[in-house]
């Protein structure tokens, strides 16, 4: 009986996604920092900074005004305007906000995405390297992730005909776009962002672009994929430019034809969004200027990287256009990057993330280090791993 009742608490086949392996190197680190050692933390891919004061002013005055019961499930009309508005701001972009929809952040919006645009068994290609939740919630809702290894050759993104000629083979779906990405820090250009869109819509493939490193590009702007079609789903998120990761709030730009679905998904699997979240979201657009001294203090970080890392010994990486990653090939060192990491932590005190999570494969040859941190962890980061190569 016992034994009966043990089976029937199995966990389900389509729960077995991989764990994120960066997790593993936070906990080390912590281990580390009990022991009394000091750990640059250059692993864990959010600001090192937190909301916009406008933000938190917001919310304080919500936490004793309001009863902050839930909201419309699409989201607060007031924080829907302020994020259609943005886009004519960023992009000249005239967006009607009856297509916003407020979510717990992007990863609840890849859920409702997916959800809302995909057949259980559809096939969706995401690039490789890339942000691995894309591929394990493709796979927990029963659809078919399908990786395309990139190259340098085009900057490592998804082309036009690249995507054309994977479709000839296995008929797709869907693809996820990002600009710039995770892991990499690469970005699109204008025209093979077009080029994709447009492929895909000629072959009948729905694109989903994530843009939540927007306002985070360094190399060149990175441009909205709403610019060229109004089909193609848009995930976004106050998260990382905004400072807000842990408020979990994000939002989506949805074609008309599927905004009711998402609706109707987003009230059973959520009702409302965290109200307190879309007040202070809405807020947060008045923090301009605070989040633009964080944009440059990134920037100044990536020069600081971009110089000193050559000198320490870490010569070859991806272009790091924007986000907060930097994406070095290690392979001259390690072809383990995951053992290297670990070493790295513990001999030299700097944590970083191996790239096996995001290219279960090439990755055993690359590092991904977050530049979200201070001036002087930057200085202190080449020093200690300068030092460190030195001596293995
Ligand atoms: C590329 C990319 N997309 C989406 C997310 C999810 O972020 P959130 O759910 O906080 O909006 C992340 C988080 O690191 C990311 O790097």
């Amino acid at each position: 009986m016992l034994e009966r009742a043990k089976q029937l608490i199995e966990p389900s086949a389509r729960s077995n996604v991989p764990p994120f392996m960066v997790m593993d190197v936070v906990a080390a680190a912590a281990r580390l920092e009990a022991q009394g050692r000091r750990i640059i933390h250059m692993e864990v891919g959010q600001p090192a900074t937190g909301a916009p004061s406008s933000a938190i002013a917001a919310a304080r005055a919500a936490l004793s005004e309001s009863a902050l019961g839930y909201t419309e499930t699409v989201g607060m009309r007031s924080l829907r305007e302020r994020i259609a508005r943005a886009y004519g701001d960023w992009h000249g972009l005239d967006i009607d906000p009856a297509r916003v929809v407020v979510t717990t952040g992007s990863s609840a919006g890849f859920m409702l995405a997916f959800l809302a645009a995909f057949e259980v068994a559809n096939r969706v290609a995401t690039a490789l390297p890339g942000y691995p939740p894309y591929r394990h919630i493709l796979s927990a809702l029963g659809c078919e992730p399908i990786g395309i290894a990139t190259t340098a050759a085009t900057r490592w993104a998804i082309t036009g005909e690249i995507l054309l000629n994977v479709h000839r083979e296995r008929r797709l779906n869907g693809v996820i776009v990002a600009s710039p990405a995770n892991p990499t820090g690469t970005m699109m250009t204008t025209a093979v962002l077009e080029g994709v869109i447009r492929s895909a819509e000629d072959a009948g493939i729905t694109v989903i672009s994530d843009e939540i490193y927007h306002g985070l590009d360094y190399a060149f702007r990175a441009d909205c994929a709403a610019r060229f079609s109004p089909r193609v789903i848009i995930v976004n998120s106050f998260s990382k430019y905004f400072c807000m990761t842990g408020w979990r709030i994000g939002w989506m730009i949805v074609p008309s034809s599927l905004v009711r679905a998402v609706e109707r998904l987003q009230q059973n699997l959520a009702i409302s969004v965290p109200t307190l979240a879309q007040i202070a979201a809405a807020a947060a657009f008045d923090g301009r200027a605070e989040l633009e001294d964080v944009r440059r203090g990134y920037e100044e970080n990536r020069r600081i990287l971009l110089e000193g890392l050559p000198q320490a010994g870490l010569d070859s990486f991806l272009p790091a256009d924007g986000a907060f990653y930097l994406y070095a090939d290690v392979s001259r060192f390690s072809t383990d990057s995951f053992a290297f990491a670990k070493r790295m932590l513990e001999e030299a005190g700097v944590a970083a993330t191996p790239g096996v999570d995001f290219d279960p494969q090439r990755g055993q040859n690359f590092l991904r280090l977050c530049y979200a941190g201070s001036r002087e962890e930057m200085h202190q980061a080449v020093e200690r791993i300068g030092n460190w190569l030195r001596k293995i």
